[in-house]
């Protein structure tokens, strides 16, 4: 059975989430915290994508984009000093740059805020703002994650 579930794990690796799910299991307090809440605010935007790909449902992605509005404020409290236990991704260097993590998890809530305040007829408007939530995403992460996997945001 154990042989069976690694070989899925293998396959589904390739797919993506599996890594994560494992990572989860190990993980305790503040840092499986984290991640989940990460998790959460991927699920959310990758549905706001979806949305605006297939260009239906429009009027779904302020909720979603509230969501991660209301999250980004609370990133800070889940990065106390010191909290680098594994299997986190975290790098130290956020704890030297704190003012720039900061910042930047206030540049996640304006974006967000923005792209809630869309007018639904405006899908030019919805692709551009969903763009500037996940460049504001990638832009913490390119700074202050340890890259784990291909195709992470
Ligand atoms: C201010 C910095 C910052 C911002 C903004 C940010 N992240 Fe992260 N994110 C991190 C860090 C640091 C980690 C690694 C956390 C760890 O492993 O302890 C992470 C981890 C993740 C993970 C992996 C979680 C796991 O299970 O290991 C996902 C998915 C993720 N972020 C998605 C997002 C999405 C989506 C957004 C934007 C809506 C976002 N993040 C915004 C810093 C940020």
């Amino acid at each position: 059975m154990r042989a069976a579930a690694n070989a899925f794990c293998a396959v589904a690796i390739l797919a993506a989430g599996c890594l994560t799910s494992a990572a989860h299991d190990h993980a305790t307090g503040v840092v499986k915290e984290r991640m989940e809440m990460m998790e959460a605010m991927a699920k959310r935007l990758k549905a706001i994508r979806e949305r605006v790909d297939a260009k239906r449902d429009l009027t779904a992605i302020k909720a979603d984009a509230e969501a991660i509005a209301s999250h980004a404020p609370h990133i800070v409290h889940l990065f106390p000093p010191g909290s680098t236990q594994k299997p986190t991704d975290a790098r130290g260097t956020i704890w030297q740059n704190w003012a720039d993590f900061q910042r930047k998890t206030t540049a996640l809530k304006d974006a967000s805020n923005k792209l809630a305040n869309v007018s639904v007829d405006d899908l030019e408007g919805f692709r551009d703002a969903a763009g500037a939530v996940s460049q504001a995403c990638g832009e913490c992460h390119e700074k202050y994650r340890i890259k784990r996997r291909k195709g992470d945001l």
